[in-house]
């Protein structure tokens, strides 16, 4: 995204960050903040949690078509982020081995992990309809904003 974007977004997200204690209200407001602003097909969170003494990433607060609510570690992009603890630029999301497609309308695709004392506690996925949506500078962006957003948990 342009830098005055990306400015205006961390702005905006950290006002709204600022003035709100509540994760699911904060988390919502962050994502209906990134998905107008970058104009994605989908933006959410999911969330790291223990079902049945299992780990797990359950879908959280998101704009754009129904998902998929539950995804394993290590699986499709999602997973391969909080198991890598890494950022996952998908520029053609087809070639990407055991992609999860939630919509068949998505080519490409950014996932960034949140980060809280260390530990991935969320996961940030972007959705573009468009091939090769997401650059170096959309991760480096997105990475600063999830910094942020880790103020919520
Ligand atoms: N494509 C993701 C699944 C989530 S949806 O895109 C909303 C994945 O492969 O993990």
């Amino acid at each position: 995204m342009k830098s005055d974007v990306h400015d205006n977004l961390a702005l905006q997200i950290g006002g709204l960050i600022e003035s709100e204690t509540d994760l699911i209200a904060g988390l919502s407001n962050v994502v209906a903040a990134i998905h107008h602003e970058m104009k994605n097909w989908w933006t959410g969170f999911y969330l790291v949690k223990t079902e049945e003494n299992k780990e797990l990433l359950v879908l959280g607060p998101f704009q754009g078509p129904v998902a998929c609510t539950r995804i394993e570690k290590g699986k499709g992009v999602c997973g391969t982020s909080w198991k890598k603890e890494e950022s996952i630029v998908v520029p053609n999301v087809h070639e990407f081995e055991g992609h999860i497609a939630c919509s068949a309308l998505s080519n490409s695709e950014i996932v960034i992990p949140v980060f809280k004392d260390k530990e991935v506690v969320a996961i940030l996925d972007l959705d573009s309809k468009n091939f090769d949506q997401y650059s170096d500078q959309d991760k480096t962006q997105l990475e600063h904003i999830c910094q942020m957003v880790s103020n919520l948990f």
